[in-house]
């Protein structure tokens, strides 16, 4: 596992603090909830996820586990799902609520929350897990705990890719008294089979994706070209079919199971 860090002036301890207000300022940046659904059915996620779902029936209870604008939700809560959207950023969770009333949304920490034992039929998280340094653990274990026997586990997080390997290489010059903290893991595929598997669930598929939003940071990164620019754009959604995705896919997607009747394991499997 690999750990990206970011430029930040808060203090090292305090994480979860910062990992609020980092997120709670990106959300007011891009103008709050806004419950932009279209673009769901084309995401990768989805593609992945929908035919497992279509063995739930409607009403079937779905956690998303940092929901952020909360539009994965939204998309759930109208297709007929129970849907409860959890996010740290309270700030985010009360808009949320006042503008979607039709949604569950709550303010906690996936790392333990109110939920009974066995509560949801299905359980997604997307660009979460990867957020604390003590690792991911914390967050599977509680996942096991609030998923039924036989339900299922939906989680991506930052895929360290061939780009971040080969980069991993060449330390990128710092300017003088910058001050660096732990901003995320990312893992193989292998280590995120792994990480699930500790935590008692049996892993069903894994795969890179976001490919396309890889080589736009490769080309932005490697390249000077800015993020806006429609040669970027367009450059990255010619190229990024080209390119396997275990060399440019930002995110890893995992689908795990937890077993039927299963427990979950003490970790010391080495
Ligand atoms: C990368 S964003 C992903 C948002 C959303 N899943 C999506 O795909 O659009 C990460 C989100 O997880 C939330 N978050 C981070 N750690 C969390 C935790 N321990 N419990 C609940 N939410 C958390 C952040 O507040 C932020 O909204």
């Amino acid at each position: 596992m690999r750990k990206d860090y970011i430029e930040a002036a808060e203090p090292a301890d305090q994480e979860t603090a910062f990992v609020e207000k980092f997120w709670t300022t990106v959300w007011e940046q891009e103008g709050g909830p806004q419950g932009k659904i279209d673009r769901i059915p084309r995401k990768d996620e989805y593609r992945t996820m929908a035919p497992y779902l279509a063995d739930l029936s409607k009403g079937a209870r779905i956690l998303d586990g940092g929901c952020g604008l909360g539009d994965w939700t939204l998309y759930f809560a109208r297709q007929g799902f129970s849907v409860v959207g959890l996010d740290l950023s309270r700030q985010t969770v009360e808009q949320l609520q006042e503008r979607f009333p039709e949604a569950e949304f709550v303010d906690g920490d996936i790392r333990r929350t109110s939920f009974a034992d066995s509560s949801f039929d299905a359980y997604f998280s997307w660009g979460v897990f990867e957020h604390f340094e003590s690792g991911l653990q914390d967050c599977v274990r509680e996942a096991f705990r609030v998923v039924k026997p036989g339900g299922l586990l939906f989680v991506s997080v930052p895929l360290d890719n061939l780009r971040h390997a080969i980069l991993g290489g060449f330390a990128r010059p710092r300017p003088a008294g910058s001050k660096l903290r732990f901003y995320q893991w990312r893992l193989t595929r292998a280590e995120l089979s792994r990480e699930l598997e500790i935590g008692g669930f049996e892993v069903l598929k894994v795969q890179p994706i976001s490919k396309r939003q890889g080589v736009l940071r490769s080309l932005h990164h490697e390249f000077g070209l800015p993020y806006e620019w429609l040669l970027t754009k367009g450059l990255s959604a010619i190229l990024a079919p080209l390119i396997p995705g275990s060399l440019i896919g930002h995110m890893v997607l995992a689908v795990a199971r937890k077993p039927r009747n299963g427990t979950q394991d003490d970790g010391q499997h080495q």
